[in-house]
């Protein structure tokens, strides 16, 4: 089998390397990998492996001496090998992949809609990473549908959550939202998801120079700004950010310009991962970070599974079609194909409106 290893405290480097096909024990099944999405959320997991475990969910094979890891990516995978009855040869996975061909899967707390991977090396790590779902049990399931799922799944889900939160926050009492990194997937699934909110403050996105035309053209933003017209933002309104750059210095210069009228920043994501210096007037005391996982660990307490699938699968599926309007996904194939787009992807030269789909 093949993998896509990265390494770990120089994330730009990367190598394509074989490994032995694994075989499936007593208990385990092996899935054969089809296909699977690329977007800046697979780096940020690498930038914060050491920090939130990303690194622990596949383990890379081959002589890595420690300092190669595997990004995880979300994807679809056949199951090609199984000593578990209630998931046959032949079954089709969603879920939490390394960028590889192969992974090996321990399935407990089986049902027809879904099955954990209980393998040792992943029990403490967040449980919606470890659910997968089996897509045949679904009714009306296409595999027509499954890039954008894997592509916007994960984004959007984010979307739906930070929405849910800042609502069920009172905006933190917010005249304006300002979503930095306006470009970013994750920041247009929760601008489309303000846009519709009628009772949600207004939206400025925040983008690169070269981005701001295509966010522009999304019509969910009320304003776009650049990284150098920070300024233009009216600092007479009080104003929650959420940020999905990591940028401090950007934060900074914000959190500078909107003082006390800065009411609260949602640290989420780290786009900019290159430029995490302290950022000089940054408010740390009303910033923390918003972690997906656990933020639908509790809905699901308190909506119940079937709850929050009703609620945040409608949101999904209105954001899904609102995207046909501008996204172009792009087929690469195989590993090879994510070596040749990965060095763009870590510095930020993708052109937002691309969503990378490798075929394996
Ligand atoms: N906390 C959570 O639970 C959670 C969950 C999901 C996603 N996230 C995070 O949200 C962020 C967005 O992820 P995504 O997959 O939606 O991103 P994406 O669609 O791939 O975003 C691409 C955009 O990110 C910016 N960017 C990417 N790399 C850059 C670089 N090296 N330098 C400068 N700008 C760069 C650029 O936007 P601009 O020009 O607009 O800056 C670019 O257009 C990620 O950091 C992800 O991990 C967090």
């Amino acid at each position: 089998m093949s993998e896509f290893q990265v390494q770990k405290n120089e994330l730009a480097t990367h190598r394509i390397v074989e490994t032995p096909l694994p075989k499936a024990g007593a208990g385990e099944i092996v899935a054969r990998i089809e296909r699977f999405a690329f977007t800046a959320n697979n780096i940020t997991y690498g930038v914060t492996g050491d920090r939130l475990g990303y690194w622990q969910f596949f383990p890379p094979g081959g002589d890595n001496g420690g300092t190669w890891g595997l990004l995880p990516v979300w994807g679809v995978a056949d199951v090609v090998e199984s000593n578990v009855d209630e998931v046959p040869v032949g079954d089709r996975l969603f879920g939490y992949f390394p960028p590889a061909t192969t992974l090996k899967i321990t399935p407990v707390g089986v049902t027809d809609q879904r099955l954990i991977d209980g393998a040792t090396h992943r029990k403490s790590l967040p449980p919606p990473y470890n659910s997968y779902r089996r897509v045949y049990a679904e009714p009306g399931y296409d595999n027509a549908m499954d890039n954008e799922r894997m592509l916007l799944y994960p984004l959007y889900i984010t979307s739906f959550s930070l929405w849910d939160y800042l609502l069920d926050n009172d905006w933190y009492d917010a005249q304006q939202i300002v979503i930095v990194s306006a470009s970013s997937k994750t920041s247009i699934g929760l601008a489309f998801a303000l846009h519709a909110d009628s009772k949600a403050p207004p939206v400025t996105g925040i983008t690169s120079a070269r981005n701001v035309d295509f966010v522009t053209s999304l019509g969910h933003y009320d304003q776009t700004l650049s990284y150098d017209e920070l300024g233009d933002i009216d600092a007479s309104l009080p104003t929650t950010i959420v940020d999905m750059s990591g940028n401090r210095e950007v934060l900074g210069k914000l959190h500078a310009r909107l003082g006390d009228n800065m009411k609260r920043t949602l640290n989420v994501g780290l786009t900019h991962w290159e430029e995490q210096h302290a950022g000089e007037g940054f408010i740390a005391e009303r910033s923390h970070l918003f972690f997906a996982p656990s933020h639908i660990q509790q809905r699901l307490k308190e909506w119940g599974p079937r709850g929050f699938e009703q609620r945040s699968t409608e949101f999904m599926i209105k954001a899904a079609l609102a995207s046909r309007a501008w996204l172009h996904l792009e087929r690469l194939q195989g590993l090879e194909g994510l070596a040749g787009v990965y060095a763009d992807v870590c510095a930020g030269r993708t052109a937002p409106y691309k969503g990378l789909i490798v075929e394996l």
